[in-house]
């Protein structure tokens, strides 16, 4: 397993890519602009772990399927990956230079976008999502800062370090999804760490909607984990509470997307893209109307149901034994 080497503009990557300058610092990694020399000097971006994460078998082996599950992908709404011959010791991954802003640098904290910009975008995510889904590949980290809006007015879809294929299974590091993924765009399924599913990225896709529209995410608070685990107990507030001048039919289209149980949100991106490019054509069942508030009782109920699993579960499990126990020596001579 290599060491990440400490990268710097500058430099020349293996031979090739020219360091520019730091364009971002992820949670996981450092983006740097690079000219690929091979390439005309082409714009291209080099993502590299962080030192704190270089060194783990787990981050190397996400960089790994971040390049290959990258490097197999052609949509044009997605990320597009230098394709590199595969280097064991490689721990960096290298892609088209986006230029352009993150959609987290327009939406958030009161922020929203009209409702044309808003469909538009969302429109275009839910073809590269159907795509991936097509191909069996999970994102598992959808979310505003892995939105790229280009300067040419197109999307690109970043940042596969949390993607898996479904059909190969090949997660080995089970804890990772839940406490890496953002957890405002996060599924309640996922926080239950039931994983290889596409019901997540749909879930995620309804959260950037229902901040698109509103200006905020389904849930807010100060405390990352009770956000987090209202979405098990209670839905959001109705999207036209907090924009009023939303219509009930995208309002009905954001609460689908939503939904709690994933059975029974959109079963696909495509049929959420269907119902975004014609929204007039939405049958209002009147989910904005059954919505369940998250109150201090459910929080409550919630918190007896955990101690009562937690806490009395293993007592009356221990009290049962030894009464088996007792049981069986007073029978036996
Ligand atoms: N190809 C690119 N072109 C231009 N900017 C990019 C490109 N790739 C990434 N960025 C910028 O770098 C940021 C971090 O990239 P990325 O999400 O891939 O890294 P990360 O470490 O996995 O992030 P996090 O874990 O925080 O989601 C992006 O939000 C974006 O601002
Ligand atoms: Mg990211």
């Amino acid at each position: 397993m290599p060491t990440a080497r400490r990268v710097d503009p500058g430099q020349i990557l293996e031979g090739r890519f020219l360091i520019l300058e730091q364009i971002a610092r992820g949670g996981m990694s450092t983006v740097f602009k690079a000219a690929d020399l091979e390439n005309s000097s082409q714009l291209v971006a080099v993502k590299v772990p962080l030192a704190q994460f270089s060194s783990g078998l787990g981050s190397w082996s996400m960089f790994q399927r971040e390049a290959e599950i990258g490097m197999a992908l052609d949509h044009p709404y997605i990320l597009r990956f230098v394709a590199l011959e595969p280097n064991k010791h490689r721990t960096h991954v290298v892609t088209e230079y986006v230029a352009g802003t993150t959609l987290a640098a327009r939406v958030g904290k009161g922020r929203r976008l009209d409702e044309s910009e808003a469909l538009g975008i969302m429109s275009r995510l839910c073809e590269a999502v159907d795509y991936l889904h097509s191909r069996q590949i999970v994102h598992y980290d959808l979310k505003p800062e892995n939105v790229m809006l280009c300067e040419d007015g197109s999307i690109r879809l970043i940042d596969f370090g949390l993607a898996h294929e479904v059909v190969k299974g090949r997660f080995p590091f089970s804890g990772q999804a839940f406490p890496m993924a953002s957890l405002d765009y996060v599924a309640p399924e996922q926080l239950r760490r039931q994983r290889g599913r596409t019901s997540v990225d749909i879930y995620a896709l309804g959260a950037m909607l229902y901040e698109m529209l509103t200006g905020h995410p389904p849930f807010e608070g100060d405390d990352p984990f009770v956000v987090a685990s209202a979405r098990q107990i209670g839905d959001p507030k109705a999207p036209r509470a907090l924009y009023p001048g939303l219509s009930a039919q995208l309002e009905e289209v954001v609460l689908h997307a939503l939904r709690r149980d994933p059975s029974l949100r959109y079963r696909t991106a495509a049929a959420l893209k269907g119902d975004l490019d014609n929204p007039a054509l939405v049958r209002v069942s009147g989910l904005a109307e059954h919505l369940v508030e998250v109150t201090r009782w459910r929080k409550a109920l919630r918190m007896i149901r955990y101690i009562a699993i937690v806490g009395v579960a293993p007592i009356v499990f221990l009290v049962a034994s030894f009464r088996l126990l007792w049981w069986y020596l007073e029978r036996t001579p």
